[in-house]
């Protein structure tokens, strides 16, 4: 029988913490507690500026001990599409730089999409494939774009979709310029899972920090599920925890709600 806490949860789960440092804590420590429980955990991994600072807290927990990485299998959410995993903005360029060489991950277990395989389709294929053959992923990292995506899923996507090819949006494009030497050179088509792939996960940790994602942030739980933010599609989701930081949260509406069924435990301690 369901305790009468989970009677009154929403179906997501909120949190709100006062900076980006505790938010940061508080997801390296759900991914810690899952490779704890279940060592050989699929990890479902993003890039960009956010989860720089969650691989660093990962980093720092391994260094003392505290989590392990040799048993877990990973799987990247995206790769441009053209760049060569040896090309320094490619993401498995990015992975090592922030994570894989600084854990005890094997190397022959952390998967990403090869961006310059000879055919990005048939790659995309054998992608979908090859998470399907090994479970589906247990526990799925995720940010959040300016735009509502997940992975490279841009607006529009079908909320069903599978890794496959998309082109990038111009807000993508400009956002991701800052990892290039030239704006030109940022890739316009990348190999991602689809919405379909991530919905599949059996648990999913969105975070989101600062002021520009408020809206979006506020579009993806408190909006319409549609395909014009990707991200409201985890509406859909049974088990999704979104960490946020008090600048991200501000623009939602039912935000004395989330605090009250989930109070932060930075409030509750003090
Ligand atoms: C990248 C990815 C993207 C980013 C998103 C947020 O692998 O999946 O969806 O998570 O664009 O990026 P930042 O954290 O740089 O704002």
């Amino acid at each position: 029988m369901s305790s009468p806490g989970s009677l009154s949860e929403p179906a997501m789960k909120i949190l709100i913490h006062q900076t980006r440092a505790l938010a940061t804590d508080c997801a390296a420590s759900l991914i810690a507690a899952r490779l704890n429980r279940q060592p050989d955990t699929v990890l479902g991994l993003a890039t960009g500026g956010t989860m720089e600072m969650v691989y660093a807290d990962l980093i720092a927990r391994h260094r003392a001990g505290k989590v392990s990485f040799a048993q877990a299998t990973s799987f990247n959410l995206d790769e441009y599409v053209g760049l060569a995993g040896t090309h320094r903005c490619s993401y498995r360029h990015y992975m090592r730089e922030k994570l894989f060489d600084h854990v005890d991950m094997d190397p022959a277990r952390a998967f990403l999409p090869q961006g310059d395989a000879p055919d990005a389709e048939v790659e995309a294929a054998r992608y979908e494939a090859a998470i399907a053959a090994a479970g589906d992923i247990g526990l799925q990292l995720l940010g959040l774009g300016l735009n509502g995506h997940i992975g490279f899923n841009e607006p529009t996507s079908s909320l069903s979709s599978l890794t496959r090819i998309k082109t990038l949006t111009r807000s993508t494009r400009e956002a991701n310029a800052r990892f290039f030497d030239d704006p030109k050179d940022v890739p316009r088509l990348a190999i991602t899972m689809g919405i379909g792939t991530i919905l599949r996960a059996q648990e999913v940790v969105l975070l989101a920090y600062g002021a520009e994602k408020a809206d979006v942030v506020a579009r993806m739980i408190e909006g319409p599920v549609a395909a014009a933010c990707p991200a409201s599609a985890l509406q859909m989701h049974r088990k999704v925890t979104i960490v946020l930081d008090e600048a991200a949260a501000s623009a939602l509406e039912l935000r004395d709600y989330y605090e009250q069924v989930h109070p932060r435990v930075e409030n509750a301690s003090s």
